[in-house]
């Protein structure tokens, strides 16, 4: 029965809804009047800019599923792993509220950013709510009957996951203003804005599970190399992505000087390039020159290469974990899938 992603998603994704509404208070209607609590409904799409219900628009909620099959993939009962899910999807939610402050995009899952509504100083502020939100999340493993020990551990976990996530945000945006940025220091940095994030799903799934630290460790690992894999796979998208089926533009990454690994390859090897970052340049044309070079260099062949490696990576590293069926297949499933979406 459970053999497929798809069915495990089924299953999944209601329970996961649900536990972020519940630490949300999406259905305490003392909260979702509250024009405070709208704001983290409108980022969450749950509802729209008028605080009216809409159908959901929350994004593709990898996390979550990964934590809850690695849980499963573990030997666990994925039930128990919920609030852990939930508590990585609000914190990841947390941080795209942040992060389209930082990077000054104005779109996100196809609607606009809750910044570009509500100005930057709410959207601050509705992020810092999120975050304590996540961790009230992730208390409520104790609800499940999950041990206090185990559940100190997850939160101390969440808290240097989070001081990586930040680091690695930080990096990002420093190099947004410097010219030499190499493959080495790019690896770092979407560790921590992405992979570290993506890695904790895959951990605290298996520690929920009760696996012995060798295998926790392997499941994390296998969880870095597909957060690796993922932020290579968007910063393709970034650029030569369908805006209607990525929900977020195609110029922003180009426009704020991102270091990607698209653009730091095509500075490797391109003076044009070089000369036109160093410049002032920002508008329509900017852009439309600094892809027609991306294009000419090969830079999207040798990015999706490189997510093809990590992806590659992340399904050898896998049996390091020893997965029981039915989840380990469905995990391989979502890793390859994953390299192959295209929003
Ligand atoms: C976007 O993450 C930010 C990155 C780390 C690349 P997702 O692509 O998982 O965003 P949603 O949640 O599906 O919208
Ligand atoms: C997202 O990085 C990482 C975090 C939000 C921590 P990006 O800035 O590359 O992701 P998108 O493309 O805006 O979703
Ligand atoms: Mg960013
Ligand atoms: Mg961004």
């Amino acid at each position: 029965m459970m053999n497929s992603l798809d069915n495990w998603s089924a299953a999944f994704l209601p329970a996961i809804d649900a536990e972020m509404r519940a630490v949300l208070g999406a259905d305490d209607p003392s909260r979702s009047a509250s024009p405070f609590y709208g704001m983290i409904h409108y980022h969450m799409g749950w509802v729209n800019d008028q605080m009216r219900p809409i159908e959901s628009n929350g994004g593709k909620r990898i996390r979550p599923v990964l934590c809850l099959l690695a849980c499963a993939a573990a030997g666990g009962d994925w039930e128990l792993a919920v609030p852990a899910a939930a508590a990585i999807e609000i914190l990841h939610n947390f941080s795209l509220v942040h992060d389209d402050i930082q990077d000054n995009s104005p779109t996100r899952r196809g609607r606009p950013t809750l910044w570009t509504l509500q100005g930057q100083p709410q959207a601050i502020n509705t992020g810092d709510a999120m975050f304590a939100m996540a961790h009230l999340a992730l208390n409520r493993l104790t609800q499940h009957g999950v041990p206090p020990a185990v559940v100190v551990r997850a939160l101390r976990r969440f808290d240097e996951t989070c001081i990586a996530l930040t680091e690695g945000q930080y990096t990002d945006m420093s190099f947004e203003t410097r010219s030499a940025v190499t493959v080495d220091e790019y690896i770092a940095m979407i560790t921590g804005k992405t992979a570290v994030l993506i890695a904790l799903a895959a951990e605290l799934g298996s520690l929920v599970a009760r696996a012995d630290d060798q295998r926790i460790h392997a499941f994390a690992d296998y969880g870095l190399n597909m957060g690796l894999a993922f932020q290579v796979q968007d910063d393709i998208l970034g650029i030569w992505g369908d805006e209607v089926l990525t929900g977020k533009s195609a110029a922003t990454d180009i426009t704020t000087r991102k270091k990607t690994l698209p653009v730091l390859y095509a500075l490797s090897k391109s003076q044009q390039l070089r000369e036109l970052y160093d410049g002032e340049e920002s508008g329509q044309e900017f852009v439309r020159r600094t892809v027609e070079i991306l294009d000419e260099t090969g830079a999207r062949q040798f990015a999706g290469d490189a997510a093809e490696r990590y992806t590659n990576m992340a399904i050898a590293g896998l049996s390091a974990a020893q997965p029981v069926e039915p989840g380990a297949g469905a995990l391989r499933n979502l890793t390859a899938t994953l390299l192959r979406r295209d929003f």
